[in-house]
């Protein structure tokens, strides 16, 4: 099993295994009621921008079934809905799902673990991750049930925040996103969340790894996208044909 990044260290004393598991869930929970607001606060409604062009990218539309694991709030499934396609959005965190069931949107909304999603294999068109790879306990696994998800030809966008390579925006980046971000959040929200939001960042693979790691789970065409000078990334594949 390879833990969400093989090759980061883990920022010291972020949990892993089991223990993060609990840790990520119990923390969603926590801040389910605000989440989306201080998304909107903390990027300046651009997530929003970004989740819409993953759906381009990948040309989301009605006939499609889309997948949205992970779902949260169902910022992306309500997105994808609106575009006319059938949704199914899953995650582990019940105060999340919540939040996407009061959207009244038409997505069925599952709650369970995105390593084993009820649903046969190729059932999906399309699939869709929006901002959590590194909450993930291990990635392999969950791009193995991406694959499995997706019909041969299956399109696939992945959403996640970068660290930007340029050291003079990483340094302006990372003032605001690992000195004024966590003290807003523990203002509006909720302390220890705000401060795991950017030392979750070192659960990722680098750039290479993660590409590689999903070519390895049965995509190919894989594309990666640089948003927002290296700030966020997406990466958009199809379902190799079997
Ligand atoms: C940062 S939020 C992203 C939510 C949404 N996709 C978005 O674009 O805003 C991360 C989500 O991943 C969910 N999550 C983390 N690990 C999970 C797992 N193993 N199975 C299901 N959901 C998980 C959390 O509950 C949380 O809702």
């Amino acid at each position: 099993m390879i833990r969400t990044s093989s090759a980061a260290p883990h920022a010291e004393g972020l949990p892993v295994g089991a223990e993060k598991r609990r840790v990520v869930r119990a923390m969603f929970d926590r801040i389910a009621p605000r989440y989306d607001a201080l998304n909107r606060l903390f990027t300046l409604g651009l997530d929003q921008r970004w989740r819409r062009l993953a759906l381009d990218s990948i040309g989301v539309g009605a006939g499609d079934l889309v997948v949205d694991l992970a779902t949260g709030t169902g910022d992306l499934a309500e997105l994808a809905c609106a575009r006319g396609a059938r949704v199914i959005g899953v995650d582990s965190a019940r105060g999340m799902l919540r939040g996407a069931q009061r959207r009244g949107m038409r997505a069925a909304l599952v709650q369970g673990e995105v390593e084993r999603v009820p649903l046969p294999d190729a059932a999906a068109s399309a699939v869709v991750c929006g901002f959590s790879l590194r909450n993930f306990v291990a990635l392999d696994r969950v791009l193995a049930e991406m694959a499995r998800l997706l019909s041969s030809g299956g399109r696939l966008a992945l959403l996640d925040v970068d660290v930007p390579r340029s050291r003079i925006v990483r340094f302006g980046h990372s003032l605001y996103f690992e000195r004024v971000v966590p003290k807003l959040g523990a203002l509006l929200s909720d302390r220890a969340a705000y401060r795991y939001l950017p030392r979750s960042v070192s659960y990722l693979p680098p750039r290479d790894d993660l590409l590689a790691e999903v070519r390895k789970a049965g995509f190919e065409a894989v594309e990666h996208r640089t948003l927002l000078f290296g700030t966020a990334q997406l990466i958009t594949a199809r379902r190799t044909s079997t």
